[in-house]
């Protein structure tokens, strides 16, 4: 039996050393509140991974939508959210469609592709299917949409990691209006914040800015502060959309600071879904919690809801 285990000795040890698991390296959750910028850009891929991780533990299945998969950086591969997310144990995440423009990002989604393993650790045979989708994302959405293979009870999530201007709102219309009963897809949309202004003024080409802002008011933006453009379109992605929560998360510069590079706008309509994100923003850096003691967090306690906010975070009201 489990925990029976014999020393040399004699005596039995409920778990044999092997199967303690080293001391968790991250604060206890009370203690990580003192972080401030817990989330930078070299680890924004890490909260997205932490959060469908807590998401599957609920679901057991899923969908991931990467509108703009190929990697930051090209060498380092270690912060790729399409990577990280495959990667994620239990891989209860089924079905991937990763899209890329380019045709150097679109090879490195191929080898990503090849490179996945056929087993679990437990050596079970996997069921995914991963797609790739060479093109511009505002196109490639509908070949994703219309095939039929997301169903209404679907748990669906779509990340938008543009850079700054490649997201037409037109295609989160699409996104959002995809599902006619039940959760609509859960979007990630990254707003750039840190060059913002100097990227508004340098698109010569309008069309872009009218087609990524989906009005024709884009012209205000200039004239706005940070804050008011993010909580514009906060506001817009949630009565436009018709999401019942819509919250920025910053993602700063570098490690403990810097300005606020982007925002990460979640979109969602799950009750549970809030809560999931705040553990993931604050856990982003850390491993992931053992899968037993995430079920008791997760699904036991209501003191994620009524924690503060910390600095920078939105509440979850
Ligand atoms: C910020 S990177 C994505 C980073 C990635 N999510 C990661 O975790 O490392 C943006 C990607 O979008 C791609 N891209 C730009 N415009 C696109 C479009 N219209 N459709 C699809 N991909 C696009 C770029 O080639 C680039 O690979």
């Amino acid at each position: 039996m489990r925990g029976q285990k014999q020393t040399a000795a004699n005596h039995p040890l409920l778990f044999h050393p092997d199967e303690i698991p080293p001391p968790d390296p991250c604060p206890p959750e009370q203690q990580a509140r003192s972080l401030d910028s817990p989330v930078w850009t070299d680890n924004k891929a890490r909260l997205i991974m932490h959060y469908l991780h807590y998401f599957v533990l609920l679901t057991k299945h899923g969908t991931y939508i990467d509108g703009f998969a190929g990697p930051q950086s090209e060498c380092e591969t270690d912060s790729w959210a399409a990577k990280l997310v495959l990667a994620s144990e239990p891989r209860w995440i089924r079905h991937f469609h990763l899209c890329d423009r380019s045709r150097a990002q679109v090879g490195r989604l191929y080898e990503l592709q090849d490179g996945q393993p056929e087993r679990d650790d437990d050596g079970r045979k996997l069921n995914r299917k991963i797609k790739v989708y060479p093109g511009d994302f505002n196109v490639e959405v509908d070949k994703i949409l219309n095939a039929g293979t997301i169903s209404e009870r679907e748990a669906t999530f779509c990340l938008l990691d543009q850079r700054t201007f490649e997201c037409r709102w037109e295609t989160l219309q699409k996104l959002a209006a995809y599902k006619r009963s039940g959760h609509k897809i859960e979007l990630f949309y990254f707003l750039a914040n840190g060059w913002l202004e100097r990227a508004l003024a340098a698109q010569k080409d309008t069309a872009v800015l009218a087609r990524w802002w989906g009005r024709s008011d884009w012209t205000d933006l200039r004239s706005m502060t940070r804050d008011q453009r993010r909580d514009v379109l906060v506001e817009r992605i949630r009565r436009e959309l018709g999401y019942k929560s819509v919250k920025a998360w910053p993602i700063f510069e570098r490690e403990n600071g810097g300005g606020i590079m982007y925002y990460m706008i979640h979109a969602t309509d799950h009750p549970e879904a809030p809560k999931f994100m705040r553990r993931a923003y604050r856990r982003a850096v850390c491993p992931l919690e053992p899968v037993e003691q995430l079920r008791l967090a997760l699904f036991t306690e209501a003191e994620d809801l009524e924690m503060s906010a910390m600095p920078g975070e939105p509440s979850l009201s």
